[in-house]
């Protein structure tokens, strides 16, 4: 059929080696680790942390994160090995394009979106929740109405996202030296939360550790997890299925490992770095946020937490206001960052699904004045500013989570089908105990998926439905790859 026409994997890389496609090729290893933490370590620590352990997990919100970061490392071997096998930017879209063939690789684009546009707004809210409360630790309190835990606009993130999306478009180059500082900054100041932290800690805080199930009808039908919903049981907020509903949600903290596959070709040694970088920054960031979950939850108790700040006001709430202050400002170098590489990100990929002909192409130009695709950064800019500055927080998290754990899902499928139809290319990495590893990981993410209430289902339903109608009215007849001149296999 031809919406399974591929691209196939040597076209691929020769689309990178055209003198003037080419990346400069040098990272390494400890560059993409460093990438990584950098990319993953955002809002999900700083900010839902607090949130699941009031509302969801209580101080077991630890455990939540060992589950998800379970869930990951499985997906990650996957990627591990796609990104050692097809080193070319554009990460699970291109994959998908050299597995599953064109269809599949425009559910993915589509859906890729979903994880990066959104993501970077749901960031850019959490960078507002620190700065208000930067701000107020010095004395300043931004009215209810425009920052805090329930805005009606909120400005200071519609603020970041237009400061970044200008930088952007621009094409100033955050240099390399400068986002190691901000990522040290943000790796300090979690660190510092661990050590200054312990000295807070009240055993007292821990029990109960998984606190008791509490039924929660109000919060049923569509706010219901699907899980409960299909097994008929009254939802439930705490208790055992509390740890596995907030896993569904901290998932969110572990997203950005799976962009360090799309820098493999600018990687010296891809087929052994990247997945050197994958499952490093994966291994790391799952060490620290078991270790600051458990000791925020230690110092107050979970039902007293911050919703909006909960690592600085943790510290105001012991006394240390000029730790919080530290904490905040530490908290908004690093969520920028975050902010920045998500809608680059997008920009990356929707520019990759352009230039393949299933977007108009006219928007993958270059801006000659700026060399940026300005155009589609102001595109991706305008529709990050409008999420974060008016749909609730949580309400965005869990549509990028269902969205990301799609995408998980469709990659660790490419994994065996790319053993079957291809098992004589290359593989810099291999990942163990194929098939069963995929289909564990299969498995694992479309549980976490089920863990997500029955509205962020209808929501993804009706983006990916979105998605299917614009491929077959726009993307199938404009696709290059049918177009014999640069027909590749398919
Ligand atoms: N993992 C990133 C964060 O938590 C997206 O902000």
């Amino acid at each position: 059929m031809e919406i399974f026409r591929t691209k196939s994997v040597e076209q691929s890389i020769r689309d990178t080696e055209a003198p003037e496609h080419q990346l400069r090729k040098r990272l390494t290893a400890t560059d993409l680790t460093v990438f990584g933490i950098g990319v993953i370590v955002g809002t999900g620590i700083f900010v839902l942390t607090g949130q699941v352990a009031k509302t969801m997990a209580g101080p077991a919100v630890a455990v939540s994160f060992v589950v998800a970061g379970i869930v990951c490392g499985l997906a990650a071997l996957c990627y591990a090995e796609f990104a050692s096998t097809i080193p070319v930017a554009g990460s699970a879209y291109t994959f998908a394009f050299a597995t599953l063939g064109e269809f599949p690789a425009w559910v993915i684009g589509w859906d890729l979106t979903l994880e990066l546009a959104l993501a970077a707004a749901v960031v850019a809210v959490g960078w507002s929740g620190y700065f208000a409360s930067m701000l107020s630790s010095i004395g300043v309190h931004l009215p209810n109405a425009i920052a805090g835990d329930n805005p009606v606009v909120n400005v200071p993130a519609i603020a970041i996202v237009l400061i970044l999306t200008l930088i952007l478009v621009v094409g100033i180059k955050v240099s390399s030296r400068v986002n190691l500082i901000l990522v040290a900054t943000k790796i300090a100041v979690v660190l510092l939360v661990i050590v200054a932290g312990l000295f807070f800690v009240k055993a007292a805080n821990y029990t109960p550790f998984i606190p008791e199930p509490v039924p929660t009808p109000q919060v049923g039908g569509l706010k219901a997890p699907l899980l409960q919903v299909l097994f008929g049981v009254t939802p439930v907020a705490f208790g055992v299925l509390g740890i596995f509903s907030a896993a569904a949600i901290v998932f969110f903290a572990f997203i950005g490992f799976d962009i360090v596959a799309t820098a493999a070709e600018e990687t010296i040694n891809p087929q052994r770095d990247v997945p050197r970088g994958i499952i490093g920054s994966l291994a790391i960031c799952t060490a620290l946020y078991v270790a600051v979950s458990l000791v925020v939850v230690g110092m107050q108790r979970y039902d007293r937490l911050s919703v909006s700040a909960p690592l600085s006001d943790v510290f105001t709430s012991v006394g240390f206001a000029w730790l919080a202050t530290i904490i905040s400002i530490g908290a908004l170098a690093g969520l920028t960052t975050v902010v920045l590489v998500l809608l680059l990100g997008q920009t990356r990929v929707l520019f990759a699904m352009c230039r393949d002909g299933l977007l108009p192409r006219s928007l993958s130009k270059v801006d000659p004045r700026f060399g940026t695709p300005a155009r589609l950064t102001i595109i991706v800019g305008v529709v990050a500013m409008a999420l974060a500055g008016f749909v609730s927080f949580g309400e965005l998290a869990e549509l990028v989570n269902i969205g990301t754990l799609f995408a998980f899902v469709l990659v660790s499928i490419g994994v065996v089908v790319l053993r079957r139809t291809r098992p004589d290319l290359p593989r810099g990495f291999r990942a163990p105990l194929v098939p069963v590893l995929p289909i564990l990981s299969v498995l694992a993410c479309l549980y976490l998926m089920l863990n997500l209430p029955v509205e962020t289902w209808l929501r993804f339903l009706i983006w990916m439905a979105i998605g299917v109608i614009v491929y077959f009215v726009y993307g199938y007849r404009h696709s290059r790859t049918a177009t014999p001149s640069v027909k590749s296999d398919g």
